[in-house]
């Protein structure tokens, strides 16, 4: 284990300080978080078109040049209002199961039907379908259980890297036309782990780790207003396993295996790779 891994898991430790709220965890749901899981459901769809369309723009790697413009929805989610990170032994104390749904709808005093409690089925739901061929799943409850599943996948020995995307101007702008401005960098790993977001009361990432090539871009963006962005991008060269009804294929006019398939992470989603030397200043 490297000494940079040992400062990552010590910024981790401190984030989950900082970001996971007291009190026990049978503890009601504020407003704030319910109208955030109700947010949060409103742009879920379900298992491998976990993101809606209006979330994320597809594309195809030829349209990965700098010049094209494209139409682009980046959620920004008040800090303040997201759900927080429990600590690992608290988030593993109740169970995360769609057999337990109504312990847990009380436990959060959710009602039966609310849009929350939908939201919550649908996570669990989708955090318990099967894998499609060459990949492997994991929905993570806490920033360590997502360390663990990433290194087992990406393995134990190395230096991990996680990447994300950046907004660098502040607006309120959420859905506009951007041109992509400048390719920042490729990022070149043989493997990766990308972790997004799902709706739950507590932060919880649906991580997934797919076998088949992929590419990871840093892209530099310049919206309309003013706007600018690094985002992160991933372009996924084997689409053959998807299933036909993927979202992106209906986006793009595409069938499985015929195109490639790029998207944008929305600024909470992670892409951890393996720490590679000559990326290693640029990282966030
Ligand atoms: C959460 O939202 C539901 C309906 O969407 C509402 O009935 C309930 O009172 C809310 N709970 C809290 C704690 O705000
Ligand atoms: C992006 O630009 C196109 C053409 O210039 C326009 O039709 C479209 O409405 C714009 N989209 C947004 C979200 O502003």
């Amino acid at each position: 284990m490297g000494i940079n891994f040992i400062s990552l898991i010590l910024l981790l430790h401190l984030l989950v300080t900082l970001l996971c709220s007291h009190g026990d965890q049978a503890r009601e749901l504020s407003e704030k978080e319910n109208k955030s899981l109700e947010i949060q459901h409103n742009h879920h769809h379900s298992h491998m078109n976990h993101i809606d369309p209006s979330l994320m723009v597809f594309f195809t790697l030829k349209d990965l040049k700098v010049g094209k413009k494209m139409q682009i929805y980046f959620p920004k989610r008040d800090p303040s209002t997201s759900p927080k990170f429990w600590p690992k032994e608290e988030a593993e104390s109740i169970p995360f199961s769609s057999t337990h749904l109504s312990y847990l709808l009380k436990i959060f005093s959710l009602s039966q039907g609310s849009p929350q409690a939908i939201a919550m089925e649908n996570t669990l739901r989708e955090c318990e379908s099967k894998p499609i061929k060459g990949e492997v799943k994991f929905c993570a409850t806490s920033l360590e259980s997502m360390l663990e599943f990433t290194q087992n996948i990406l393995g134990s020995k190395i230096d991990l890297q996680v990447y994300a995307t950046m907004h660098k101007t502040k607006s309120s702008v959420t859905f506009q036309n951007y041109t992509i401005l400048e390719i920042l960098m490729e990022i070149l790993a043989p493997k990766i782990v990308a972790c997004h977001t799902v709706p739950y009361p507590y932060a919880v990432f649906y991580c997934h780790s797919q076998e088949s090539e992929n590419r990871v871009y840093k892209v530099s963006l310049g919206g309309e207003n003013g706007d600018k962005v690094e985002a992160m991008v991933v372009c996924h060269l084997d689409t053959s396993q998807w299933a036909p009804n993927h979202v992106s294929f209906q986006v793009l006019g595409v069938t499985p295996g015929s195109s490639s398939v790029c998207h944008f992470f929305p600024a909470d989603n992670l892409i951890w790779v393996p720490k590679l030397e000559s990326h290693g200043s640029s990282s966030m």
